[in-house]
């Protein structure tokens, strides 16, 4: 494993054994409920991906699923409740293994997406959602889940991008020392080129101002209903998903097709899982021994008491309370590791250069981009959309309209950069807030003073007191105070940034 990938692991073990008030595990899914503060925020977003994935699935004929990066096993164990299939997840945190195991009772495995320990073909179904931004080697990635997928593939991501200018700039801005960042910007032809021209692509979410919006439950609810697909990448459009099906149509018969956002809304409200140390004796099943290889060489591997044996190269891997550990024992850094070179010369062929380049494009030289590049690029970056979305309205509405929106946007844009300097100038101030206010954290949060106490961006709460320099917010009757001033991670700013204001009718 490389070093990147041995650091994120290391984060994302904390990360996954993190605990939240009332000894419940901080989720990375809506498991414990809508709006909580014992999830990650954006829960909306994460049920409308959760619904768009789902929806894929049910035109699909298949009896396993495997989903690589799959956290704690929130979509595995939506999968097994709504298509009834052999349903299993993997994750680099062996932390992330042991929630799945604990939380829905799914078999895991701890591995590395650049060398999946699975068979040619090991799985019909393939998800791959949301992770491919923070791998390595995205490339080497792509090229093993192809592998191990039967039917079809299905990859999701957030960081995609309309052309090469925009992800050029925003590979610019990638700052590797923050923890499990966002490292690798697409562009469709990246998936065209590495799956071949059969696969679908689309926007995952076409209304991100549904998207980011603070939805209370039944709106939630009502939102998921009138999900619907509609099959095209939108430039306004949140995310990419990829849909590569492997075999020719292999549609699920009509009828057949399960309500989906009861499944989904179902699924969260009956959860109610504590932190507990008993580890979970039932074993691995035998139906995923038999599908598993050896990361490092692909040949089988046996298992003898508590470790896997490479019936090839000998290498040995521990199975950990009934999670195997399968990180390779390669320990090259380098991407075009003597191995990788031989495989991508067979898979590319001719197009071999062409494949030099995309690996090249997820290349950094920098750990972090300077004060400069970041305020260059950012501007940059704002232009281009703002030119983009000028030419797509005059395409499709007539010159006059497109004067119109250019008169709008250009108002705006003034309007928020005076709002900008004047807030600089003036700084946030506890008048801003008065008791009884409902604010929204914008941020996590924790308490100095009690390591309990601890709020997911997203979550809202009201002032119940202010005095001189703090404001104290509760949150699920807990009494949240709030700095005026204190030093966050990037810089000195005040904590206020923690909090906003929302307008509730
Ligand atoms: C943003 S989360 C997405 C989780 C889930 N798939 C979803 O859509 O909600 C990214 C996940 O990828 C996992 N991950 C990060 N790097 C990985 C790697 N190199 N190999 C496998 N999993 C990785 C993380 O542990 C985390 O669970
Ligand atoms: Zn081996």
């Amino acid at each position: 494993m490389d070093k990147y990938t041995q650091k994120t692991k290391e984060w994302l073990d904390k990360r996954f054994a993190e605990g939240v008030r009332e000894g419940d595990y901080l989720a990375h899914q809506p498991i414990y409920g809508y709006k909580r503060g014992r999830t990650e925020g954006r829960d909306l977003i994460r049920y409308l991906r959760n619904l768009s994935i789902l929806t894929k699935l049910s035109h699909l004929k298949f009896d396993s699923f495997m989903d690589i990066g799959g956290a704690e096993g929130y979509m595995p164990n939506l999968v097994k409740s709504a298509f009834k299939v052999d349903s299993y997840t993997c994750d680099l945190s062996f932390e992330a293994n042991l929630r799945a195991r604990e939380i829905f009772n799914l078999d895991s495995v701890s591995i590395d997406i650049s060398n999946l320990p699975f068979k040619d073909g090991a799985f019909d179904v393939v998800l791959c959602s949301e992770v491919l931004e923070h791998v390595a080697n995205p490339v080497q990635a792509i090229s093993e889940l192809k592998r191990i997928t039967k039917k079809a593939l299905i990859i999701t991501t957030e960081a995609v991008c309309y052309d090469s200018l925009e992800r050029k700039l925003r590979m610019m801005l990638v700052d590797l020392s923050e923890d499990h960042c966002d490292r690798n910007w697409f562009i469709a032809e990246d998936f065209i080129f590495m799956l071949g021209e059969g696969i679908d692509y689309e926007s995952t979410i076409y209304d991100p101002g549904v998207a980011d919006k603070s939805a209370s439950f039944d709106e939630a609810k009502t939102i998921l209903s009138g999900y619907e697909d509609r099959g095209i990448l939108t430039r306004d459009g949140v995310g990419i998903t990829v849909l590569l099906p492997k075999t020719p149509k292999d549609e699920r018969p009509e009828g057949n097709i399960p309500n989906l956002v009861d499944i989904i809304l179902n699924t969260i409200a009956n959860i109610d899982y504590k932190k507990n140390n008993d580890s979970d004796l039932r074993p691995i099943s035998t139906m995923l021994v038999e599908l598993l290889r050896c990361p490092t060489c692909q040949n089988i591997v046996k298992l003898d008491k508590n470790m896997l044996i490479c019936s090839s190269c000998g290498n040995q891997y521990a199975v950990k309370d009934n999670v195997p550990i399968m990180y390779t024992h390669d320990k090259d850094d380098d991407f075009l590791s003597k191995k990788w070179d031989t495989r991508f010369r067979g898979e590319f062929g001719h197009n071999y250069k062409h494949f030099l380049k995309l690996k090249k494009v997820f290349e950094h030289t920098t750990i972090k981009p300077s004060f400069l590049v970041r305020f260059i690029t950012c501007r940059a970056l704002k232009i281009q959309k703002f030119i983009r979305n000028s030419i797509n309205v005059m395409r499709q509405k007539s010159l006059l309209a497109s004067i119109a929106y250019f008169l709008c946007a250009l108002k705006k844009k003034i309007l928020r950069e005076i709002y900008r300097v004047i807030n600089r100038v003036r700084k946030p101030a506890l008048s801003d807030f008065k008791i009884g206010d409902t604010v929204e954290f914008a941020k996590d949060y924790q308490a100095l003073d009690n390591q309990k106490v601890f709020v997911r961006q997203g979550t809202f709460g009201k002032i119940v007191a202010i005095s001189d320099d703090k404001i104290t917010i509760r949150v699920e009757g807990v009494e949240c105070p709030v700095d005026l001033w204190a030093n966050t991670k990037r810089d000195y700013r005040p904590t206020l940034i923690y909090i906003k204001q929302v307008k509730i009718s």
